[in-house]
């Protein structure tokens, strides 16, 4: 049984924006799903290019507190997702790869990214947005236009694809598992997400908010952080993104 919602709109500003600005009025699980967004955002401040109606751009409104497990870090819902969302390309008969924290790539190009924001008063979360963009029908010349590899299913694959049955999919497979996430946290993905993981062991450009340093990327610990290696001393990194 579905349980979840779907609000649609033509075009929006960011349906990241709309959720956060409506929080309080929107319901858990609820999802904002657009065709078109004017100010499209992605990490770091990026913008996000949100001119392809027949692209995913959707967030997803979750209002857990009530039931989450003390000890979940929310970064690793943003990491559930990524699972899910390698799952569901991989059903498309192509193989993709996460990039540390949640980068989906195929063939070492971008194909999909995540967006999580949260809503946080006093000590209290008063919900959390899931951001999701997925290119999945865009031509060359579109792709150029973004400033790093990028890649789309419908090129991977040669076929156009259907938006509502992807976004079906995706929805359906992230909720049946949603509540068990939420009291096992990062156990219940760590098996997946680290044979899906590309650079354990190697040498990754790592940058955070402070600056961005040359180090190994050791192992992926059980909150989902990341364990490195920087002039020769261990460190747990729990926010910033690998260059490639
Ligand atoms: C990234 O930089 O990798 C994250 C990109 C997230 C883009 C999505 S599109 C839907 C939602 N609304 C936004 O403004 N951003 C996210």
């Amino acid at each position: 049984m579905k349980n979840y919602e779907i609000i649609y709109f033509n075009e929006i500003n960011s349906t990241n924006d709309f959720a956060l600005a409506n929080l309080e009025k929107l319901n858990d699980r609820q999802v904002i799903v657009a065709n078109k967004q004017t100010s499209g955002r992605g990490k770091f401040s990026r913008s996000w290019l949100s001119s392809e109606k027949d692209n995913v751009y959707l967030s997803i409104v979750l209002k857990p507190s009530d039931k989450i497990n003390p000890d979940l870090p929310l970064a690793s819902i943003t990491q559930y997702m990524s699972v899910v969302l390698c799952e569901i390309l991989e059903s498309y008969g192509i193989e993709a790869k996460i990039k540390w924290p949640n980068d989906i790539l195929v063939n070492n190009k971008k194909i999909a990214g995540i967006l999580t924001e949260t809503s946080i008063q006093g000590d209290t979360l008063k919900g959390l947005v899931l951001g999701l963009g997925v290119n999945l029908n865009m031509s060359q010349e579109i792709l150029a236009k973004i400033d790093q590899p990028a890649t789309s299913l419908n090129l991977s694959i040669n076929k156009h694809i259907d938006k509502n049955i992807f976004i079906e999919n995706l929805l359906n497979s992230f909720f049946s598992k949603y509540d068990l996430f939420l009291k096992e946290g990062f156990y219940l993905i760590k098996q997946k997400y680290l044979a899906k993981s590309l650079y354990i062991g190697d040498g990754i450009l790592l940058k955070t908010l402070k600056d961005t340093s040359k180090v190994i990327l050791k192992d992926i610990n059980n909150d989902g952080s990341l364990q490195i290696i920087m002039n020769g001393k261990e460190k747990i990194i729990t926010a910033g993104e690998i260059i490639i």
